[in-house]
Protein backbone atom coordinates (compact mmCIF):
# COMPACT_ATOMS: atom_id res chain seq x y z
CA UNK A 1 0.00 0.00 0.00
CA UNK A 2 2.82 2.16 0.93
CA UNK A 3 4.28 1.42 -2.38
CA UNK A 4 1.37 2.35 -4.41
CA UNK A 5 1.33 5.72 -2.63
CA UNK A 6 5.36 6.67 -3.07
CA UNK A 7 4.51 5.48 -6.89
CA UNK A 8 1.49 8.40 -7.20
CA UNK A 9 3.40 11.03 -5.41
CA UNK A 10 6.15 10.36 -7.64
CA UNK A 11 4.04 10.67 -10.59
CA UNK A 12 2.76 13.83 -9.21
CA UNK A 13 5.90 15.95 -7.68
CA UNK A 14 7.98 14.30 -10.76
CA UNK A 15 5.35 14.74 -13.44
CA UNK A 16 7.88 12.37 -16.09
CA UNK A 17 5.06 10.07 -16.68
CA UNK A 18 1.10 9.73 -17.37
CA UNK A 19 1.59 13.03 -19.26
CA UNK A 20 0.13 13.46 -22.53
CA UNK A 21 1.03 17.40 -24.06
CA UNK A 22 2.05 18.41 -20.57
CA UNK A 23 -1.70 17.06 -19.54
CA UNK A 24 -2.10 15.08 -16.51
CA UNK A 25 -5.29 13.26 -16.20
CA UNK A 26 -6.23 12.93 -12.85
CA UNK A 27 -7.43 9.82 -11.58
CA UNK A 28 -11.82 9.58 -10.54
CA UNK A 29 -12.36 11.13 -7.67
CA UNK A 30 -13.28 8.94 -4.46
CA UNK A 31 -16.83 10.34 -3.82
CA UNK A 32 -16.74 7.77 -1.17
CA UNK A 33 -14.93 8.82 1.04
CA UNK A 34 -14.32 11.17 3.63
CA UNK A 35 -15.28 12.46 7.48
CA UNK A 36 -19.13 13.00 7.79
CA UNK A 37 -20.14 15.98 7.18
CA UNK A 38 -20.88 17.64 10.57
CA UNK A 39 -17.05 16.59 11.36
CA UNK A 40 -16.23 18.16 8.91
CA UNK A 41 -17.74 20.97 9.66
CA UNK A 42 -16.41 20.78 13.40
CA UNK A 43 -12.81 20.90 12.09
CA UNK A 44 -12.84 23.51 9.49
CA UNK A 45 -10.21 25.96 9.85
CA UNK A 46 -7.32 28.46 8.66
CA UNK A 47 -3.86 26.79 9.60
CA UNK A 48 -0.98 28.26 8.29
CA UNK A 49 1.63 25.91 9.45
CA UNK A 50 2.76 23.79 6.77
CA UNK A 51 4.93 20.75 6.43
CA UNK A 52 6.66 20.47 2.60
CA UNK A 53 5.29 16.79 1.78
CA UNK A 54 3.07 16.67 -1.19
CA UNK A 55 -0.21 15.51 -1.60
CA UNK A 56 -0.78 11.95 -3.50
CA UNK A 57 -2.13 12.66 -7.21
CA UNK A 58 -5.27 10.91 -5.52
CA UNK A 59 -5.74 13.79 -2.85
CA UNK A 60 -5.09 16.37 -5.71
CA UNK A 61 -7.91 14.58 -7.73
CA UNK A 62 -10.39 14.78 -4.95
CA UNK A 63 -9.40 18.51 -4.14
CA UNK A 64 -10.08 19.49 -7.21
CA UNK A 65 -13.34 17.78 -7.52
CA UNK A 66 -14.45 19.20 -4.50
CA UNK A 67 -13.46 22.79 -5.27
CA UNK A 68 -14.84 22.88 -8.44
CA UNK A 69 -15.38 19.31 -10.13
CA UNK A 70 -18.58 18.20 -12.51
CA UNK A 71 -20.65 16.75 -9.79
CA UNK A 72 -24.01 16.20 -12.97
CA UNK A 73 -22.44 15.43 -15.90
CA UNK A 74 -25.64 15.52 -17.90
CA UNK A 75 -25.42 19.42 -17.61
CA UNK A 76 -22.22 19.98 -16.45
CA UNK A 77 -23.00 21.60 -13.26
CA UNK A 78 -20.27 22.09 -10.26
CA UNK A 79 -19.73 20.96 -6.49
CA UNK A 80 -20.46 24.65 -6.06
CA UNK A 81 -23.30 26.95 -7.23
CA UNK A 82 -22.49 29.60 -9.62
CA UNK A 83 -25.05 32.68 -10.23
CA UNK A 84 -26.61 32.45 -13.39
CA UNK A 85 -24.75 29.63 -13.81
CA UNK A 86 -21.92 31.52 -15.08
CA UNK A 87 -19.26 29.00 -14.46
CA UNK A 88 -16.61 31.64 -14.57
CA UNK A 89 -13.90 30.13 -12.95
CA UNK A 90 -10.31 28.70 -14.09
CA UNK A 91 -8.37 27.48 -11.03
CA UNK A 92 -5.07 27.63 -11.52
CA UNK A 93 -2.43 24.83 -9.35
CA UNK A 94 1.00 26.18 -8.24
CA UNK A 95 3.26 23.18 -6.81
CA UNK A 96 7.24 23.11 -7.22
CA UNK A 97 7.26 21.59 -10.56
CA UNK A 98 4.90 24.20 -12.39
CA UNK A 99 1.76 25.71 -13.07
CA UNK A 100 -1.17 24.04 -14.11
CA UNK A 101 -5.00 24.70 -15.10
CA UNK A 102 -7.64 22.36 -13.94
CA UNK A 103 -10.00 21.48 -16.69
CA UNK A 104 -13.41 20.12 -14.89
CA UNK A 105 -14.49 18.77 -18.25
CA UNK A 106 -11.64 16.02 -18.51
CA UNK A 107 -10.90 16.23 -15.13
CA UNK A 108 -7.27 17.03 -16.13
CA UNK A 109 -4.50 19.55 -15.04
CA UNK A 110 -2.94 21.31 -18.14
CA UNK A 111 0.44 22.51 -17.42
CA UNK A 112 1.12 26.57 -18.53
CA UNK A 113 4.54 26.56 -17.27
CA UNK A 114 7.17 25.07 -16.09
CA UNK A 115 8.98 25.77 -12.54
CA UNK A 116 8.26 26.81 -9.09
CA UNK A 117 6.22 29.64 -9.01
CA UNK A 118 4.29 29.23 -5.85
CA UNK A 119 5.79 32.67 -4.33
CA UNK A 120 3.73 34.40 -6.78
CA UNK A 121 0.42 32.95 -5.28
CA UNK A 122 0.81 35.60 -2.50
CA UNK A 123 2.89 37.59 0.00
CA UNK A 124 3.08 35.46 3.11
CA UNK A 125 5.92 33.56 3.48
CA UNK A 126 3.92 29.86 3.84
CA UNK A 127 3.01 30.00 0.07
CA UNK A 128 6.43 28.97 -0.63
CA UNK A 129 6.56 26.40 1.72
CA UNK A 130 3.50 24.32 1.17
CA UNK A 131 3.01 21.59 -1.65
CA UNK A 132 0.23 23.66 -3.40
CA UNK A 133 -1.72 26.81 -3.76
CA UNK A 134 -5.07 27.17 -5.92
CA UNK A 135 -5.95 30.87 -7.34
CA UNK A 136 -9.46 31.29 -8.31
CA UNK A 137 -9.58 33.54 -11.35
CA UNK A 138 -12.84 34.39 -12.44
CA UNK A 139 -13.56 35.29 -16.16
CA UNK A 140 -15.88 38.82 -16.11
CA UNK A 141 -16.14 38.06 -20.18
CA UNK A 142 -18.91 35.52 -18.69
CA UNK A 143 -20.67 37.26 -15.79
CA UNK A 144 -23.70 37.75 -18.55
CA UNK A 145 -27.39 39.13 -17.63
CA UNK A 146 -25.97 41.51 -15.48
CA UNK A 147 -24.86 45.14 -16.26
CA UNK A 148 -24.54 46.64 -12.80
CA UNK A 149 -20.55 46.21 -12.24
CA UNK A 150 -20.43 46.54 -8.35
CA UNK A 151 -23.18 43.45 -8.53
CA UNK A 152 -20.82 41.73 -10.85
CA UNK A 153 -18.49 41.35 -8.38
CA UNK A 154 -20.41 40.83 -5.33
CA UNK A 155 -22.51 37.73 -7.27
CA UNK A 156 -18.84 36.37 -8.53
CA UNK A 157 -16.82 36.65 -5.26
CA UNK A 158 -19.58 34.71 -2.94
CA UNK A 159 -19.06 31.99 -6.31
CA UNK A 160 -15.61 32.06 -5.18
CA UNK A 161 -16.21 31.74 -1.48
CA UNK A 162 -18.50 28.66 -2.44
CA UNK A 163 -15.43 26.68 -4.00
CA UNK A 164 -13.42 27.63 -1.54
CA UNK A 165 -15.37 26.83 1.17
CA UNK A 166 -15.48 23.37 -0.41
CA UNK A 167 -11.89 23.71 0.02
CA UNK A 168 -11.79 24.13 3.58
CA UNK A 169 -14.45 20.81 3.79
CA UNK A 170 -12.24 18.45 2.12
CA UNK A 171 -9.45 19.48 3.67
CA UNK A 172 -11.05 19.33 7.43
CA UNK A 173 -12.16 15.83 5.99
CA UNK A 174 -8.45 14.61 5.08
CA UNK A 175 -6.96 16.39 8.22
CA UNK A 176 -5.02 19.08 5.78
CA UNK A 177 -4.03 22.66 6.51
CA UNK A 178 -5.69 24.86 4.61
CA UNK A 179 -5.99 28.85 4.59
CA UNK A 180 -7.89 30.98 2.03
CA UNK A 181 -5.81 34.57 0.94
CA UNK A 182 -7.14 37.78 -0.22
CA UNK A 183 -3.36 39.32 0.23
CA UNK A 184 -2.12 38.49 -3.47
CA UNK A 185 0.11 40.73 -5.49
CA UNK A 186 -2.72 40.43 -7.78
CA UNK A 187 -0.38 42.52 -10.86
CA UNK A 188 2.37 40.55 -10.79
CA UNK A 189 0.36 37.14 -10.62
CA UNK A 190 -1.77 38.43 -13.66
CA UNK A 191 1.31 39.14 -15.52
CA UNK A 192 2.77 35.51 -15.30
CA UNK A 193 -0.19 34.31 -15.78
CA UNK A 194 -0.63 36.22 -18.93
CA UNK A 195 -3.95 36.67 -17.87
CA UNK A 196 -6.32 39.22 -19.68
CA UNK A 197 -7.76 42.14 -18.26
CA UNK A 198 -11.27 40.80 -17.78
CA UNK A 199 -9.85 37.83 -15.79
CA UNK A 200 -9.28 39.16 -12.49
CA UNK A 201 -7.92 36.96 -9.53
CA UNK A 202 -10.44 36.69 -6.86
CA UNK A 203 -8.37 34.12 -4.00
CA UNK A 204 -5.73 32.11 -3.42
CA UNK A 205 -5.73 28.80 -1.11
CA UNK A 206 -2.74 27.41 0.20
CA UNK A 207 -3.07 23.21 1.10
CA UNK A 208 -1.07 20.90 2.29
CA UNK A 209 -0.36 18.71 5.66
CA UNK A 210 -0.02 20.46 8.72
CA UNK A 211 3.42 20.88 9.96
CA UNK A 212 3.96 18.46 12.95
C1 LIG B 1 -11.94 36.70 1.85
C2 LIG B 1 -10.89 36.21 2.84
C3 LIG B 1 -9.59 36.65 2.70
C4 LIG B 1 -8.61 36.17 3.58
N1 LIG B 1 -7.32 36.55 3.39
C5 LIG B 1 -6.35 36.01 4.15
C6 LIG B 1 -4.98 36.29 3.87
O1 LIG B 1 -4.64 37.00 2.95
N2 LIG B 1 -4.05 35.70 4.66
C7 LIG B 1 -4.38 34.87 5.70
O2 LIG B 1 -3.46 34.38 6.37
N3 LIG B 1 -5.66 34.58 5.98
C8 LIG B 1 -6.65 35.11 5.23
N4 LIG B 1 -7.96 34.77 5.44
C9 LIG B 1 -8.28 33.80 6.49
C10 LIG B 1 -8.90 34.49 7.71
O3 LIG B 1 -7.92 35.23 8.40
C11 LIG B 1 -9.53 33.41 8.63
O4 LIG B 1 -10.55 32.77 7.95
C12 LIG B 1 -10.05 34.06 9.90
O5 LIG B 1 -8.98 34.47 10.73
C13 LIG B 1 -10.92 33.10 10.71
O6 LIG B 1 -10.20 31.91 11.00
P1 LIG B 1 -10.77 30.48 10.58
O7 LIG B 1 -10.75 30.37 9.08
O8 LIG B 1 -9.85 29.49 11.25
O9 LIG B 1 -12.18 30.39 11.11
C14 LIG B 1 -8.95 35.25 4.61
C15 LIG B 1 -10.29 34.83 4.73
C16 LIG B 1 -11.24 35.30 3.85
C17 LIG B 1 -12.66 34.78 3.98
Amino acid sequence: MKSMFMVFLFLFAGLTTGQDNGAIKLPEPDTKGGVPLMTALKNRASNRNFDTLSLSVQQVSNLLWAAYGINRPESGKRTAPSAMNWREYTIYLFNKNGVYIYDAQSHTLKKILEGDYRSYCGVQDFVSVAPLNLVYVSDFSKLSRIEDEEMKTMFTSADCGFIAQNVYLYCASEGLAVVVRGMIERDKLHSLLKLKPEQKIILSQTVGYPKK
